[in-house]
C-alpha cells in the first residue's frame, strides 16, 4: 500500500478511516493486516446480497469475458432479459426499463420522463428527500418542483382524509402539478418514512388529475425495508420505479421502470438521455443475477429476520444504556438517533470507536445518526458481536 492516501477527491467530513482494505466478503471486510471488519453499511446501501456473493462475481467475470458493452445500436440478449425480469418483479409487465449506471441517473430518466409526458410540468417532492448528486431532482428549481414539508403530517391530529380544511394540504397547487416524486423512506439518510394518508391522498390526486407517481427506490428497493421496494409498504402501484444501489450489489448499475401506457404518453416524443453505459450487457447480466439471487435465497424475509433482531437488541440497549432518544426503522434499514450535543460529537467519535472494535456503521457528518443497512444475508453471530460491542461502547462513550 502507498504510505501517502491523497490522491484521491474524496467527499467532504467522511474521513478516512480504514485506507488499506484489500478484501471483502459477505458482511466483512479485510485489511491488509488480516484483520476483519463487520460492515454494517453495505457500502453505500449497496452490497445487499453481500460482497463478493459467487453467484453474481460469476455472472459478472462471465458476462465481462463474453461482452461488457456495445452501441447504441446492437443489442444483446442479456439486456432483454434483464428488463423483462425487473419489468415483472415491479409489476410493470409489458412496460419498459432503461438500464444505467447511477440512482441519480435513474432518478433524472424518470423525472424528465414525466415531465415529458404530462402537461403540467410542476412535480411535486418532499422537502427532505434526497434524489441524486446531479441532474434537475439535484437542483431542485422552484420552476420544476414544489417541494412539500411533510413534518407537521406525521403528528395530524385529524381523523379524516386529507381535504382543503386543513392548512397544508391546501397550500399544495395541485392544479399545477403532474406528478409526485415519492421517496418511500430514507429521507436525506436519516430513515424517516412519511404518513400512510398523506401518501395514500397524495397519490389519489395527483392521479386523479392524470399525474403520475414516482418513486425513488434506489435506497429502498431490493429488500431494504424488509420487502422488495419501499412503496410496497404504502399499498399502491407507481408508475415510475428508479432503481440503483442494491440492484448491482456494488457495480455500477441502475435501472428506470415504466408501468405499460406510461411511455406511449409521449407520444412518441423520445427523452434525449445519451450515456455511453446505457444498457450495457455487463450490468444487465449483474442485475438480472442480483435480483435471481434474493428471490432464490429467499433474502428478503432472511433482511425482514435480521432487521427485526437488530431493532430489538438495539431497543434493548436503549432501555439499559440510554443514550439513545430515537430508532427509527423498517427491516433492515434502521437509523439510531443518540442523544447528542449540537454538532454530533458524540456520535462522531462513537462511530469510529466501533470502527476500531471492527463494526463499520454508516454516519452522516454533523448528524447525531448512525445508519445500520447491512446484507440481507448478514449471520446473526455478527448481529450479537455487533450488538454487544455497540452496548459497551455506548455505555462508555
Ligand atoms: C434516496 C436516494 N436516491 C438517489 C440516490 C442517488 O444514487 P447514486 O448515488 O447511486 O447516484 C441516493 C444516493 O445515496 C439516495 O440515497
Amino acid at each position: 500500500m502507498s504510505a501517502r492516501q491523497d490522491a484521491l477527491i474524496r467527499y467532504p467530513g467522511h474521513d478516512l478511516l480504514l485506507p488499506d482494505i484489500v478484501r471483502a466478503e459477505n458482511c466483512h471486510l479485510f485489511d491488509s493486516q488480516g484483520r476483519r471488519y463487520v460492515d454494517l453499511e453495505s457500502g453505500v446501501w449497496c452490497a445487499t446480497v453481500g460482497h463478493g456473493h459467487p453467484r453474481v462475481l460469476r455472472a459478472l467475470t462471465e458476462q465481462a469475458a463474453r461482452i461488457a458493452h456495445n452501441g447504441y445500436c446492437y443489442g444483446t440478449a442479456v439486456v432483454e432479459e434483464a428488463a423483462r425480469e425487473l419489468l415483472a418483479l415491479t409489476g410493470f409487465d409489458g412496460g419498459k426499463c432503461v438500464l444505467l449506471c447511477s440512482g441519480s441517473e435513474a432518478v433524472e430518466h424518470g423525472v424528465r420522463t414525466a415531465q415529458a409526458a404530462v402537461s403540467r410540468p410542476l412535480l411535486m417532492t418532499m422537502a427532505d428527500s434526497y434524489f441524486g448528486a446531479y441532474g434537475s431532482a439535484s437542483r431542485r428549481q422552484a420552476d420544476e418542483w414544489f417541494s412539500f414539508d411533510w413534518t407537521p403530517c406525521a403528528a395530524c391530529p385529524f381523523a379524516g382524509e386529507c381535504d382543503q380544511g386543513c392548512q397544508h394540504w391546501s397550500a399544495i397547487p395541485f392544479d399545477r402539478i403532474g406528478g409526485f416524486l415519492f421517496e418511500p423512506g430514507s429521507s436525506s439518510g436519516l430513515v424517516r418514512f412519511p404518513p400512510d394518508k398523506l401518501i395514500r391522498n397524495l397519490v389519489a390526486t395527483i392521479r386523479r388529475d392524470g399525474g403520475l407517481v414516482l418513486v425513488n427506490e434506489v435506497t429502498t428497493g431490493f429488500g431494504r425495508t424488509g420487502r422488495w421496494f419501499g412503496h410496497q409498504h404504502y399499498g399502491f402501484a407507481p408508475d415510475v420505479v428508479a432503481t440503483g444501489k442494491s440492484l448491482g450489489n456494488g457495480y455500477p448499475v441502475s435501472a428506470a421502470l415504466y408501468a405499460p401506457g406510461v411511455h406511449e404518453r409521449l407520444g412518441g416524443k423520445p427523452v434525449r438521455y445519451a450515456q455511453s453505459h446505457q444498457n450495457d450487457p455487463l450490468g444487465a447480466a449483474v442485475a438480472r443475477e442480483v435480483v435471481r439471487v434474493i428471490a432464490d435465497e429467499d433474502l428478503i424475509a432472511r433482511g425482514a429476520a435480521a432487521g427485526t433482531r437488530i431493532l430489538a437488541g438495539l431497543e434493548a440497549i436503549r432501555a439499559g444504556v440510554g443514550r439513545i432518544a430515537q430508532i427509527r426503522a423498517r427491516g433492515p434499514m434502521i437509523a439510531v438517533e443518540l442523544d447528542d450535543t449540537p454538532g454530533a460529537a458524540l456520535t462522531t467519535r462513537f462511530h469510529r470507536e466501533l470502527v476500531g472494535c471492527g463494526y463499520i456503521t454508516g454516519r452522516r457528518p454533523g448528524l447525531p445518526v448512525l445508519r445500520i443497512d447491512p446484507a440481507l444475508t448478514i449471520e446473526d453471530a455478527d448481529i450479537e458481536g455487533f450488538l454487544a460491542t455497540f452496548a459497551a461502547v455506548l455505555a462508555d462513550a
